[in-house]
């Protein structure tokens, strides 16, 4: 088949990095690009050669020229674009979090199966080389049946400000922000479990912590110390139906040190993912520590965003089903708002049962 021909709605931070990997992927054509602030589609369309900038995302979607559709704008748009494009025949890949309500993540999944094309949720972390790799070591039953995980995303210095701090747009703080990178990884190394239970708390003590001097860190353009409607710290206790517990923190403020890790125990073997991969496991009554021999151990942002978007090309093409359906992000919606609702009553929040989520084999 031809190249794909691509539309990126959102030109902001993230969007730089879906279009540097789609202009490394032979088979792809970005054609247009939209935001609503023209000036910055106009400046990637020039780095990136588009033909074509638009601010309103539905000339965009409904282009008879694009096949497919990046949603990259911030997160309480994700739904209605994403929609739109599915409406209008193309597959969309959707940045994390999918969306920022249940009902938001519902519409999508019903728009999915409703129309041709597919959704790929912009999981990054699953397409980098030590989760490939952990996954087909988990996978082979290297690990044995996984029962415990334990993730840590923590930064100190302050959200990001703009929209990332406006709980009306972005749907919470660094639970539905970064949180959501760590709890994906696990359903998705434990093979999409159902939830049983969340126990979940939130503190909102430091704020965005705009008075901090001689460190420099990300903020938006529209910076405002002012304003800030979401947490500094959230946490969580999930219980999933097979008995498997994940424990996770995460932090935009926080009188600590930015700390950033993903472990994960089987009965047979225990890895950690993050920071570098490393497996730990028993052979002839002898403990194992087992680093793998592979380019990275780490986490690559590049290497990340290149194997997602060359996914999201490959299946477009038709060469491989969906690997992040919207079904996936229902099942994080579900638990996200599990969690911040267990957090504003302190008490525990039962989840009923799910269809299943597990991709086929
Ligand atoms: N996968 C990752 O690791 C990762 C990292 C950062 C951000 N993200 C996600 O990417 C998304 C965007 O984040 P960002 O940091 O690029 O934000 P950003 O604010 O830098 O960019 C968003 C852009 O979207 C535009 N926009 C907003 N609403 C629009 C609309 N209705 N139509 C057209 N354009 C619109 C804005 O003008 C802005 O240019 C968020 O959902 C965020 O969670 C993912």
């Amino acid at each position: 088949m031809g190249r794909i021909r691509v539309g990126i709605v959102g030109a902001g931070t993230i969007a730089g990095l879906h279009l540097a990997a789609y202009a490394k992927n032979p088979d792809v054509a970005v054609v247009a690009i939209c935001d609503l602030n023209t000036e910055r589609a106009t400046a990637r369309a020039a780095e990136f050669g588009a033909a074509r900038v638009c601010s309103d995302y539905r000339d965009l979607v409904t282009s008879s020229d694009i096949d497919v559709v990046s949603v990259c704008t911030r997160n309480d748009s994700h739904a209605e674009i994403a929609i739109a494009a599915l409406e209008a025949g193309k597959s969309v890949l959707i940045e994390k979090p999918m969306a920022v309500t249940v009902a938001e993540a519902e519409a999508i999944v019903s728009a999915e199966a409703a129309n041709p094309g597919f959704v790929q949720i912009g999981y990054v972390r699953r397409y980098s080389s030590n989760a490939v790799t952990l996954k087909s070591f988990i996978d082979a039953g290297d690990l044995g049946p996984l029962y415990y995980a334990k993730a840590t995303f923590l930064r100190q210095a302050g959200n990001p400000g703009g929209w990332f701090s406006n709980r009306s747009i972005s749907g919470g703080g660094p639970l539905i922000d970064l949180g959501v990178h760590f709890i994906d990884m696990c359903l998705f190394l434990m093979d999409f479990p159902e939830v049983k239970s969340v126990s979940g708390y939130t503190f909102e003590r430091l704020g965005n912590r705009g008075n901090i001097q001689g460190l420099g860190r990300y903020m938006t353009a529209d910076y405002d110390v002012d304003h800030n409607s979401v947490e500094d710290l959230a946490g969580a206790l999930v219980r999933f139906a097979s008995g498997a517990v994940l424990m996770l923190d995460t932090s935009y403020s926080l009188h600590g040190r930015d700390n950033q890790f993903f472990e994960i125990y089987g009965e047979k073997g225990g890895a950690t993912l993050e920071p570098a991969l490393h497996i730990t496991t028993e052979r002839h009554n002898t403990l194992m520590e087992l680093t793998p021999t592979i380019d990275s151990l780490t986490f690559e942002l590049e290497e990340g965003f290149q194997n997602e978007i060359d996914t999201f090309v490959r299946t477009a093409q038709g060469r491989g089903a969906p690997v992040a359906p919207a079904m996936h992000g229902l099942h994080m919606a579900r638990i996200l708002a599990a969690i911040y609702e267990s957090a504003e009553s302190g008490t525990e929040v039962r989840l009923g049962p799910i269809v299943t989520l597990a991709l086929p084999a």
